[in-house]
């Protein structure tokens, strides 16, 4: 978390520190000279916008830019022509990359009318080089372009950009280092991600994540912990521990902690209220977390278990490590042990040599599990995975049509499993006020399920018992008590 710094009495005519993230404060402090000689030059404050694709720790990532570059004295704005614009892409499967492309064709245009502004690129697509080869190549008005390893070297290649007039690119192959206590905005006031682990080890066939983020690292507990108990002093009732692999945290620290290990410790912070983490892989599922959540007061019951696909040949191709009945049997043990509990997964469509008979068994485990929720997936070909490498690929056509039938069975569940609070008054943590419908509000059960209701923007941030009048489809409307 990050401690208030005093920029202005960094001494800037001393050269840079080395360590981290000393440095980076160093830097921070002369572009925060920077923007005062811009700002008077201008006659107006300097803007910026992050724009965030993919993922939860993407999100959090974008913080940590938003965040350094409001110490900078940046201020957030929406206006399509910003002073500095950040684009923080995704890879995960071939339509975020192609969203990404799309927007630059617009940034050119914009660029050419205001051509001070300054575009960062960066996130996971930086890591591939065809895509950093492409972009030098084909997009030569972009500013800075870096990875996922050096995030935290933001302020300092904003500084060489200035000092060298030319586009900077910095991309890291990799990295064993966590940099802490780097500043960071907060979307919401109540609620916060917080990384536990960085990267991936287990290298499923067809997910480009592991050679995007890097090896699998744990932040030291006390590290995270400090941050937590930081974030509840300032308010924050709800955290959202992120990982890839939540399950295997803390095999690697110097003194091992097990995830469920740490949940125990995140559950005795004073004013956390609620507890979520994201994501689990069934086969680091151990009996200890299940027990952990079945015996807390925190931990919101809900799972998020990525099921990929219901067969087992496919999940051995898959380098899933676990089998249908395996998954089957996990999803059993949380539902005897938290009845109540709320499960939510991911499945892949089309993946290469899936059969009718594959498909059957993945609409199997749909039944079998009962899924509030799924995000169903068409099996994107990543360049460098092993599956892109495959020989059967699944024609579209064929792939449309599983994908169909399983969106409609996903449906049909999910909204008989919404129903099932109809009628009931439940604890609800207030969120937003609501897009549309004006005097709502809207927030979600601990279940993770979204309810609007008549509210003013006072409630935000705060638990209040809704009654849940009506469920419609994956949402319900309902009416504050007392
Ligand atoms: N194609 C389709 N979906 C993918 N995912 C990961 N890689 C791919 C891919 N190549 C999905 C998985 C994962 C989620 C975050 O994205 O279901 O759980
Ligand atoms: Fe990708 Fe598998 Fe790691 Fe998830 S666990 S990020 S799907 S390699």
């Amino acid at each position: 978390m990050f401690q208030m710094i005093d920029f202005d009495t960094i001494d800037l005519l001393a050269p840079a520190p080395q360590g981290e993230p000393m440095r980076q404060y160093y830097f921070i402090a002369g572009l925060r000279k920077w923007v005062q000689d811009r700002e008077k030059a201008l006659g107006r404050k300097l803007t910026f916008q992050c724009r965030t694709f993919g993922c939860q720790m993407n999100a959090k990532d974008s913080e940590k830019f938003a965040g350094m570059l409001e110490e900078m004295g940046f201020v957030s704005s929406e206006e399509e022509a910003t002073d500095l614009i950040v684009y923080n892409t995704c890879t995960v499967r071939e339509n975020a990359n192609q969203r990404v492309y799309g927007h630059l064709g617009n940034l050119k245009t914009i660029k050419k009318k205001h051509p001070k502004m300054m575009i960062a690129m960066c996130g996971c697509m930086m890591q591939e080089p065809d895509v950093v080869e492409k972009l030098k190549k084909s997009y030569p008005f972009i500013d800075i372009i870096f990875g996922t390893h050096n995030i935290f070297k933001f302020p300092e290649l904003i500084q060489e950009r200035i000092d060298t007039g030319r586009m900077v690119v910095d991309i890291w192959d990799g990295t064993d280092m966590i940099v802490e206590n780097l500043p960071s905005e907060r979307k919401y006031s109540f609620k916060s991600g917080v990384n536990i682990t960085y990267g991936c080890n287990n290298f499923c066939s067809y997910c480009i994540v592991p050679y995007v983020r890097g090896r699998e690292r744990s932040r030291k507990p006390e590290d995270i912990i400090k941050e937590v108990k930081e974030l509840a002093k300032d308010g924050v009732t709800e955290v959202m521990l992120l990982g890839q692999n939540v399950n295997s945290y803390g095999k690697n620290l110097e003194t091992p902690m097990s995830f469920s290990a740490l949940l125990e410790e995140i559950e005795k912070i004073d004013g956390i209220e609620r507890i979520r983490f994201m994501t689990s892989h069934p086969k680091d599922l151990s009996p200890e977390l299940i027990q952990v959540m079945a015996n807390s007061k925190k931990i919101c019951r809900h799972f998020h278990l990525p099921l990929q696909s219901g067969s087992s040949r496919v999940l051995k191709v898959m380098n899933r490590r676990y089998t249908k009945e395996r998954y089957l049997e996990l999803v059993n043990h949380l539902r005897e042990a938290m009845p109540d509990i709320s499960l939510t997964t991911d499945i892949i469509v089309g993946f290469p040599g899936e059969t009718e008979e594959d498909f059957l068994e993945t609409m199997d485990v749909v039944e079998k599990a009962r899924f509030d929720s799924a995000y169903t997936f068409i099996y994107s070909k990543r360049t460098g995975t092993p599956a892109a490498a495959m020989e059967d690929q699944v024609p579209e056509e064929v792939i449309k049509d599983r994908f169909d039938r399983l969106l409609k069975l996903v449906g049909t569940i999910s909204h008989e499993r919404t129903k099932r609070w109809e009628g009931q008054t439940l604890p609800v943590l207030v969120e937003e006020k609501n897009r549309q419908l004006p005097d709502y509000v809207t927030g979600r059960l601990e279940y993770n399920t979204v309810v609007h209701f008549p509210g003013d923007e006072s409630l935000i941030g705060k638990i209040v018992n809704v009654h849940l009048t009506e469920a419609k489809g994956f949402y319900y409307m309902g009416e504050m008590e007392g």
